[in-house]
């Protein structure tokens, strides 16, 4: 844990702050649940028109839980998610890892979307195969992301992506 902080870390500070905020087109919702101890973070697993499947990649690595990724923050200052409610979703997938399982699947094509108040992270699977990856991890780039992209940065939020491109995290505000 304390690794992936520090990979994190150097990592936004290696990066420029261009980065492009990805916003889901004609959402169509599969299934939809509460999670965390309280069950008040809403996740909504549902497929975006423009999220393109990179059919050219080859299913190497279907659990991505050891990839690190970049974090890019969304500029200008002002109007991002409180971190505050971003730490209660980082709870809930805490919480989840702890009592439903480390690991989730999702499918293919699809995006899973977690809310509460002012927060929204979405994780977008962009690879031609279902993927794995680590509720503790989801949890990280969440807490991370929220408290480093924030208008003292001079960001509203920000995403994750790891080298591959096969997937990707972003914080923003709820809308
Ligand atoms: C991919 O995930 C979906 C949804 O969880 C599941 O229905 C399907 O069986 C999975 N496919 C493979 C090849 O594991």
């Amino acid at each position: 844990m304390q690794f992936l902080r520090f990979a994190f870390t150097a990592v936004l500070a290696a990066v420029a702050v261009e980065a492009s905020s990805f916003t889901c087109k004609n959402k169509a919702v599969i299934s939809s649940s509460f999670i965390g101890q309280n069950s008040d973070v809403q996740v909504d697993t549902v497929t975006c028109s423009n999220v393109v499947s990179k059919r050219d990649l080859e299913a190497r690595q279907t659990n991505v839980c050891a990839a690190t990724c970049t974090t890019n923050c969304f500029t200008p200052s002002g109007g991002g998610p409180n971190p505050n409610d971003c730490q209660v979703i980082s709870d809930a997938l805490l919480y989840d890892s702890q009592n439903i399982g480390a690991l989730f699947n999702i499918a293919s094509g699809t995006t899973i979307y977690m809310q509460y108040s002012t927060c929204q992270t979405f994780f977008v699977n962009q690879a031609s195969y279902n993927e794995t990856y680590c509720r503790t991890n989801w949890a990280n780039v969440v807490e991370y992301v929220a408290f480093n992209c924030q208008s003292t940065q001079n960001a509203h939020g920000g995403n994750c992506v790891p080298p591959d491109q096969t997937w990707f995290v972003q914080v923003q505000t709820a809308p």
